[in-house]
């Protein structure tokens, strides 16, 4: 009876949650400066080309910023407020978040041209779409017009997915941001087609998996030796891996066939194979020959997390600088 009465709650909570995501959705819209700063999107398309160029790092930085913003309080550009020493950046689930100087600086040069317009929110999230299609991944349009929270506290991100969550876990934590199991596996894995991870991140994974002492069994065997030889144990977690292994600069499907063949290199990217759902999304972008589907998908994954709880009309307000309220 217990049990109903909890899976009636979550459920309950979950279209609670997708109505306000829906009702959010319909207040952004496509050109929402094309008459206000109607180079906006060049001037933020700028200051990410030249980031990348010079460190191309940054676009996959660029992009984990969007998901760390989204998910908590909604994209409302909250992690960029380091005002407080209990700021949410500082929460642990934000370990190795960065970027934030690159959306400052687009952002300063857009006060120059039209001063308190442009939010910090949709910085973030076109920062993150001109970041994948500088990466060969794909360019997609992003509805905009979110304006940027006044509140920033660690406490509250600590909902963050975490790498070692179950993937009922996982699931759930999208599930209640208005994300289906599709758009899980292509954010997450789709996203992690770029970038690096700390060894940090990989200890329980390979040394005390589920708190038994061993590694994930799900790791293929020569794989594993070829983890633990670059994350050895008591070795330095700062060392920074690839997430994707086999095409770690590329921005492709490989990831999926990685997670399938039991050489996703975060534990949380394997979990997705735990999951009769999540297992048949993965096998279906593994088995496919071509990256339009797969590109094309994570574009429309994107610009849904994109629309997670975003502040508009009066709500919020658009800061001066992204680091501070106003
Ligand atoms: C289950 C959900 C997720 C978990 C548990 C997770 C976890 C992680 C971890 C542990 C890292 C390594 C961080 C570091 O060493 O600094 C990472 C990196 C990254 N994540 Fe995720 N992630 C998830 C979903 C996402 C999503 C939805 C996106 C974006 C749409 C994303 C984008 C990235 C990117 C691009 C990197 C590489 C960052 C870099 O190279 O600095 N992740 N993620």
């Amino acid at each position: 009876m217990q049990k109903l009465a909890t899976q009636f709650t979550l459920i309950f909570a979950s279209v609670i949650v997708s109505t306000i995501l829906v009702v959010s959705q319909a207040q952004l819209r496509l050109g929402f400066y094309s008459e206000t700063c109607p180079n906006a999107e060049t001037i933020i398309r700028e200051v990410v080309q030249k980031a990348v160029a010079n460190d191309p790092r940054n676009a996959a930085i660029l992009l984990r910023l969007q998901f760390h913003d989204c998910f908590v309080q909604g994209c409302d550009g909250s992690i960029l407020i380091r005002e407080d020493e209990d700021g949410e950046l500082k929460a642990p689930g934000n370990l190795g978040v960065g970027g934030l100087d690159i959306i400052e600086s687009a952002k300063a040069r857009l006060e120059q041209v039209c001063p308190g317009i442009v939010s910090c929110a949709d910085v973030v999230a076109l920062a993150a779409r001109d970041a994948v299609s500088l990466v060969n991944g794909p360019f997609y349009h992003v509805p905009t017009g979110r304006r940027d929270g006044r509140l920033s506290k660690m406490s509250l991100a600590q909902k963050l997915p975490d790498v070692d969550d179950s993937i009922d876990v996982i699931k759930f934590k999208f599930r209640v941001k208005g994300l289906s199991d599709q758009d899980l596996v292509l954010l997450s894995a789709g996203a992690h087609t770029i970038g690096v991870t700390a060894c940090f991140f990989m200890q329980k994974r390979l040394y005390n998996f589920s708190g038994g002492g061993g590694s994930d069994p799900g790791i293929n065997p020569g794989f594993l030796q070829k983890l633990k030889a670059k994350c050895p144990v008591n070795g330095d977690v700062n060392v920074r891996i690839p997430l994707d292994w086999s095409t770690q600069n590329v921005f492709d499907v490989e990831i999926m066939r990685n997670i399938r063949d039991g050489t996703a290199v975060i534990a949380s990217d394997a979990r997705l194979y735990d999951d009769p759902e999540t297992r048949q999304i993965v096998d279906s972008y593994a088995a496919s020959q071509e990256a339009t589907s797969f590109h094309q998908d994570f574009a429309d994954a994107m610009v849904k997390m994109g629309n997670i709880g975003v502040k508009t009309g009066s709500r919020g307000e658009i800061r001066r600088v992204c680091s501070a309220v106003n």
